[in-house]
This record gives structure tokens, C-alpha cells and sequence, in this order.
């Protein structure tokens, strides 16, 4: 049977793992995006962004010929392909709800590419948007722009992804469950069929339900993960008030109970990165306008919107007044390996730190250039771990970069002006970095 040609739209951490997935799979894969800049480093190979193991893959896929990326093409390659995955940017609004922009502009140009077509097509929104969005504004667009019927003259789907940055091309290709949110019979049985035949024996667990309820079982996981993240610092922000207690130590045996599990139970500054934020939000806003106020969500924000400042406060704590101090950041990206600073935890603790009057040395081993497009020259850039450290009146953990781990309490010892370190991630055995540091650490009772 022949393989189906498949474009995508949107060549973001999704698109691109997505188009290289079934590139390296023998699928045809035609990538579309607007950025000419982005398309070139693509089609050299190179991605755009700092993700482990998709260059090679990336690399392969380009040379052999089975993925190319156009810019500002999405015509051509919705009429060259059988299928299009719709993976563009959905991002926040100033009130938190989603804007769908590019969401409205790509079905724009998949309905025309669509008038043009004669063979069945499937469309497949793989963005994260609210539910009733595939339904109420992608069908309508898609149908007035080809001036056919969905379901008849072609097919709709919405099929969320999942995926993690930091490990998103292994995600893609090993995720725990394949959700096809289906308009009709035909364009899920295309959908399905498409996916047995890219992960074989490997087929994992799959819903298949409405086009609404896969747009929430999206926006139900994420504000879940985050629950348990907002959840966990809470219990962590009491611990601190009761001395010998220690979150680590709750979270662990917590974990051990089977309807718990110890997962995304580490209690830190909070989380960001280009997802949980915005969905939470997004879910919020949504509920609100179907006339529900999800007060559950809306704490879940505000508890992770307050984190990230208990490093500034741990800081005030330890030195006073911070006029003048020197302070070492530890990690800029949202999360160990990625450069993506997109609602970085670290972003809200500089902007409070700098107000406060305090002389900022940061280090990252990879998202030095995106904090750069942030504060230009408001802080200063180390090179290393121990370069960011030398001197420093404090040191902050703002990032569990596993290279961190490798600083002894002798080194901060040694370099620090003075030996106060915040470990806000809790990488660190308190124990053993308490004997010749003025040691503080999240979720830690003294
Ligand atoms: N990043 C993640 O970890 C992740 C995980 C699961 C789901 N998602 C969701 O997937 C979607 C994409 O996320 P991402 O992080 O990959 O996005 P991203 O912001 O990294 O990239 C989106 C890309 O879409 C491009 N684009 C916008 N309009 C376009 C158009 N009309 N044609 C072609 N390209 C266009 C943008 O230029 C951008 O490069 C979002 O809805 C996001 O919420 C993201």
C-alpha cells in the first residue's frame, strides 16, 4: 500500500517532530512556516532550537529527500499531500485566553488549497485549542475557503500532542496514548490507519471520541500536571514553617502510594515553559465564558504565579537589604535541556531581583543567547557554573541543569564572596551542603 504524503503547518517543537517522526518513517513530508529563516536552517538540517537527538534524525531526514520545509507555501503542499497536520503556535492573549490567529489564517490557506483538490484530504489540528474550536471556526473556514463539505468532500480531526520539550522527538515516537478527536467515521478511520501504519506493533493505547472532547482531554492533562506542581510547592510552602520537616522527604512517600504516584511531585519555583501556563490560563478563560469559574485552576495560577519570588524572598532572608548584592543565577531555561524561555520561572525572580537593586551574573549551558534577547545587557552572562559563582553574595538554583549537581559545597565554598546557596529545585542533599554553606532550600523546614 502507498505510503500517505503528509505536509505540516507550523514547524515549532510540535511540527517539527511531528514532520521529521514520519519523514524518518519513509513518509513524503512537505513542512510549511512563514519564516524563511527557520526554513533555512531546516532544510540544511539544523533545527531551530536546542532539542536532544533530533539533529541527527533531522540531518537524515533532509538528506533523504523524504522531508522538505517551504516558506509561506502551505497551498502547495496541502494539494502535493493526502494529509496535513495543523501544528501552529496557539499562544496567550493578555487575559489568558487562546489566540487563535494562526489557527484562523491556516485554515484560510488549507480551505483554498483544499477548492483545489480532488482526492480526499484530512486535516488534523494538532495545536492545542479550546474546545469547540476545530468545530466552530476551523470546519466553517475550511468549508467556505473550498467551498466543499467536510465529512463528504473531505476530513477533520483533532489529534492532541503531548509531547515534552527536553525529550520531544523521543515523545513523539513513544507517547503512552494516541487521542483522535474525529468529525465523522471516515476522517478517524483515515486518522487511525495513518498512525498503525506509523507505529506498527508499537500502537499505544487509543481514544477515539468528539472533536471537543480531545481539545479537553489536552487541556484536562496539562492543568492536571500543573495541579500536582502548584499542589506539591504548597505543601513545600508549609513545610517551611515547620522546622525538621522537609517536602522531599513528604513527596517521596507520598509517591509510593499507587493512586498518587511520585510523579511531578517536585516541589520547586514553580513551572513555565510554552505549555502549562498558557493552558491553565486558557482553560480558565474558557470556563469562565461558558459561564463556570474554575476556582480550583484559578489557585493553581496564583500559587505558581507567587513561587518563583520565595527564591527573592529566601534571598532578603539571608542578606537583608539586596542593594548592591551580587547574585549568581543558576539556569535560565524553563527546564533542563532546552533554550526555550517562554514563561521561564527565572524571568519574574531577575525582574524583582534587579527592582530591588541587586548585580545579576546568570548561566546557562544552552539558553544564554534567549535570556540575552530578554535582558540585553541588564545582567551579566558567565560562561560556566563556577565563572557565574565567583564572587557571588548568594547563589540561586533556578534550573535543575544535571551539570549543576556536579558543584561541590567546597566550590561554592571556595569561590562565593559569601557561602549562602538557595537551592530552588532541590537538587542538592541538604544534609551534606548545611555543614559549610548557609544552605536554604525550598520546602525545607528550619
Ligand atoms: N511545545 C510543546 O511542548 C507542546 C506540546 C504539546 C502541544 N503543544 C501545542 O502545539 C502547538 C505548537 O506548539 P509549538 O511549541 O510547537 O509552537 P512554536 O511556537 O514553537 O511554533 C509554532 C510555529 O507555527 C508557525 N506558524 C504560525 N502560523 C503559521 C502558518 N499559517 N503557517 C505555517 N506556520 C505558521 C510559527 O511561525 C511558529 O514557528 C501549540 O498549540 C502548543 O500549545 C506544544
Amino acid at each position: 500500500m502507498r505510503k500517505s504524503n503528509i505536509s505540516v503547518l507550523g514547524i515549532g517543537y510540535v511540527g517539527l517532530c511531528t514532520a521529521v517522526a514520519f519523514a524518518s518513517r519513509g513518509y513524503n513530508v512537505i513542512a510549511s512556516t512563514h519564516d524563511a529563516e527557520k526554513a533555512a536552517k531546516i532544510n540544511k538540517g539544523l533545527p531551530p532550537f536546542h532539542e536532544p537527538n533530533l539533529q541527527n534524525l533531522l540531518k537524515e531526514a533532509i538528506d533523504s529527500g523524504n522531508l522538505k520545509c517551504l516558506v509561506d507555501e502551505t497551498e502547495k503542499a496541502v494539494v502535493q499531500t493526502d494529509l496535513t497536520f495543523n501544528a501552529v503556535g496557539t499562544p496567550s492573549r493578555a487575559d489568558g485566553s487562546i489566540d487563535l490567529h494562526f489557527i484562523e489564517t491556516s485554515s484560510h490557506d488549507i480551505g483554498k488549497a483544499l477548492r483545489q483538490k480532488s482526492a480526499y484530504h484530512v486535516v488534523v489540528i494538532k495545536s492545542t485549542v479550546v474546545p469547540g474550536t476545530t468545530q466552530d471556526l476551523v470546519k466553517p473556514l475550511l468549508e467556505k475557503e473550498s467551498k466543499k463539505k467536510c465529512g463528504t468532500d473531505f476530513g477533520l480531526c483533532m489529534s492532541p500532542e503531548f509531547l515534552r520539550q527536553g525529550s520531544a522527538f523521543e515523545d513523539t515516537i513513544h507517547t503512552d496514548r494516541i487521542v483522535i478527536g474525529e468529525h465523522d467515521k471516515r476522517s478517524g478511520d483515515t486518522l487511525e490507519n495513518l498512525y498503525r501504519d506509523f507505529y506498527g506493533k508499537d500502537m499505544p493505547p487509543m481514544i477515539r471520541t468528539t472533536l471537543a472532547t480531545a481539545e479537553l482531554i489536552k487541556y484536562a492533562s496539562n492543568a492536571m500536571l500543573a495541579t500536582k506542581i502548584s499542589f506539591i510547592n504548597t505543601i513545600a510552602n508549609v513545610c517551611e514553617k515547620i522546622p525538621g520537616a522537609d517536602v522531599k522527604v513528604v513527596a517521596a512517600a507520598m509517591g509510593l502510594d499507587k493512586r498518587i504516584g511520585p510523579l511531578f511531585l517536585n516541589a520547586g519555583l514553580g513551572y513555565g515553559g510554552s505549555c502549562f501556563p498558557k493552558d491553565v490560563k486558557a482553560l480558565i478563560a474558557c470556563s469562565r465564558t461558558l459561564g463556570y469559574t474554575p476556582e480550583l485552576l484559578e489557585s493553581v495560577e496564583n500559587v505558581n504565579r507567587a513561587q518563583p519570588l520565595r527564591a527573592v524572598e529566601f534571598c532578603k532572608q539571608q542578606l537583608g537589604s539586596l542593594e548592591g548584592k551580587k547574585i549568581a543565577i543558576l539556569g535560565l531555561a524553563f527546564k533542563p535541556d532546552t533554550d526555550d524561555m517562554r514563561e521561564a520561572r527565572v524571568i519574574p525572580i531577575i525582574i524583582q531581583l534587579l527592582k530591588d537593586g541587586a548585580e545579576i551574573t546568570a548561566y546557562d549551558p544552552v539558553a544564554k543567547p534567549t535570556a540575552k534577547t530578554i535582558f540585553n545587557s541588564k545582567i551579566h552572562y558567565a560562561t560556566s557554573a563556577l565563572e557565574c559563582i565567583k564572587n557571588a553574595d548568594c547563589a540561586i538554583i533556578v534550573t535543575e541543569w544535571p551539570e549543576f549537581q556536579e558543584l561541590t559545597p567546597e566550590d561554592y565554598a571556595r569561590n562565593m564572596k559569601q557561602p549562602i546557596v538557595i537551592d530552588g529545585r532541590r537538587i542538592y542533599d541538604p544534609e551534606e551542603y548545611s555543614k559549610e554553606l548557609r544552605f536554604t532550600a525550598v520546602g525545607l523546614g528550619k
